[in-house]
């Protein structure tokens, strides 16, 4: 499973990306929003940091502005994915931009059907969002489940992105499915590096290294 990390702050992608363990980055509105730079700018940085596919979002929700953001988007480096909403329009602009060879990835995945239609519209990844999921007390890994199944009966090639991760237990589920990318918060993927017993470990090691004579 690839591993990216959900993240516009460059410190953090810098830091994931020395760990030699991150595929990608994706970012949205709301992680630009918080780092005070111009998004063109801080895409740009991103995708020089990461050579792997770097998710920038469309915000325009008609069909020739999306397809034409879409296209300035795709400018900023040879790595960006341009992220589109799942809406009528979306599907439209993935047709047209496919056609063009642009990379897409839907956003705002929520159920099967929206995935069955990504898929058919030859879309490169299709993101669900499951920890918005669980917040509505409906299993959001469920919904990984039924989406590996449909793509699996059909052979579609569109990558699954479990995004939305909110803990360590979210990314070995994604795993344990074989969904094709998990996109993580840097703080997921601290935990995911952390355990007690490494820790005590290591303590008693250093310990009783002390101990060997010189
Ligand atoms: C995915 O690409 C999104 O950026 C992200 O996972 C959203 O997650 P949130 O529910 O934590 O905002």
């Amino acid at each position: 499973m690839k591993i990216f990390i959900d993240s516009a702050n460059i410190r953090e992608i810098r830091e994931a990306a020395s760990l030699g363990v991150i595929d990608g980055v994706t970012t949205n509105p709301t992680l630009i929003s918080k780092e005070n730079k111009p998004a063109i700018e801080l895409l740009k940085e991103i995708c020089s940091i990461v050579p792997g596919p770097v998710s920038a979002e469309a915000i325009s929700m008609e069909l020739d502005p999306m397809v034409e953001e879409a296209r300035q988007l795709s400018k900023i480096a040879k790595n960006i994915i341009i992220k589109i909403p799942l809406i009528k329009e979306g599907l439209k602009a993935v047709r047209i931009l496919s056609a063009e060879g642009i990379k897409t990835n839907f956003t705002l995945c929520f159920s099967a059907s929206q995935a069955l239609l990504v898929a058919k519209s030859g879309a490169d990844y299709v993101s669900a969002f499951i920890g918005r999921l669980d917040d509505i007390s409906q299993v959001g890994m469920d919904l990984i489940k039924d989406i590996k199944t449909i793509y699996k009966n059909y052979g579609f090639k569109t990558q699954i992105i479990v995004a939305s991760i909110r803990n360590p237990v979210h990314v070995v589920d994604a795993a344990l499915i074989g969904a094709d990318v998990a996109t993580v918060p840097f703080a997921v993927i601290e935990q995911l590096i952390k355990h007690p017993l490494t820790d005590v470990g290591i303590q008693r090691f250093l310990e009783d290294y002390k101990k060997i004579p010189k």
